[in-house]
């Protein structure tokens, strides 16, 4: 059997510019890898059985047959390597939400690639995985890479990015989710015409490990058509800022908020105060940056 621990993710900056002729849009995005992990165990399975189960959070919602991408993966990294005899048994733990914003499904992905790598001995390199990544989903390289890194193209072309010390992020999950699709459409229609570039101050503040020249730089251009579709989060970002995060923003494609804080103890404060809007289902505290996916037995 083996065991990988994958972390979710937040977008401290996700700049979308134009389409590409197949519908994509160009990105320019800042990753970083959060503390609250997926574990996926892979067990030996007869040659072309492939399993899957969920438990814990949003497991219920979740399709276990070919069309997850989990189950995408491990046939995928068969048929690239040639593994003729493969067969698994997966089983993931989830504490990353379901259609949250926070790369669920991809992080799951990324971690059956490598549960599958190591548990049939296909010895596939960092960069293989990647390649294989990136024709999965545009969020599963970096799940593989963790840290933090800059994302441009569709987000799959990576660079790490200097940073200096710990980020504690507080994360307000809501009662509903939101497709991520559906959020790129309605930035469509927007039409808000919007530029790649990351912006410095958010770089420079990454570099120097000024938290609140981070929490001031945070950007995301899928915030306003999230909500547009789901106008309350307007609501619990304002809780969160009146709390005293330093930054406070949607998470990718939503409909998770998150927000940042310096120490741990002002993100209690954030959480404190998130718990008891009724507006909010679950908080969890969550610090970054850490490792991509990895096996841990
Ligand atoms: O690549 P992934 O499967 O994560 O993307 C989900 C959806 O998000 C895509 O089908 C597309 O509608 C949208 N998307 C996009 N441009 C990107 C990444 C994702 O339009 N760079």
């Amino acid at each position: 059997m083996v065991r990988v621990r994958v972390p979710a993710k937040v977008n401290p900056a996700l700049c979308v510019g134009a389409t590409d002729s197949q519908g994509y849009h160009a990105l320019g995005t800042v990753f970083q890898a959060l503390s609250l992990y997926d574990d996926i165990t892979a067990e030996p399975a007869p040659p072309g059985v492939f399993t899957l189960a969920f438990r814990g959070e949003g497991a219920a919602f979740l399709p276990t047959d070919d069309t997850n991408l989990a189950i995408r993966a491990a046939k995928l990294l068969a048929a690239a390597h040639g593994v003729d005899d493969a067969g698994c048994k997966l089983l993931i733990r989830k504490r990353i939400p379901v259609a949250g914003g926070m790369a669920g499904g991809s992080a799951d992905a990324a971690g059956v690639l490598v549960a599958c790598n190591e548990l049939w001995q296909v010895g596939a390199s960092p960069e293989d995985l990647h390649v294989l990544g990136a024709q999965l989903g545009s969020d599963v390289p970096f799940l593989l890479h963790g840290g933090t890194a800059l994302g441009t193209g569709r987000g799959i072309e990576l660079e790490p990015v200097p940073t200096r010390g710990t980020y504690h992020w507080t994360l307000a999950l809501s009662h509903v989710g939101l497709s991520t699709p559906t959020v790129f459409k309605e930035f469509d229609r927007l039409d808000a015409g919007h530029s790649t570039e990351v912006p410095q101050a958010l770089l420079d503040g990454l570099a120097a490990g000024d938290v609140a020249a981070v929490g001031a730089a945070l950007v995301n251009h899928l915030e306003e058509p999230a909500l547009r579709l789901a106008p309350a989060l307007q609501n619990t970002l304002a809780i969160g800022r009146e709390a005293g995060a330093l930054g406070a923003i949607v998470s990718g494609s939503g409909p998770t908020c998150a927000f940042l804080s310096d120490s741990a103890a002002s993100a209690a404060l954030v959480a404190e105060a998130l718990e008891v809007f009724s507006g909010v289902r679950a908080v969890r505290r969550a610090h970054g940056p850490v490792s991509g996916a990895e096996v841990v037995e």
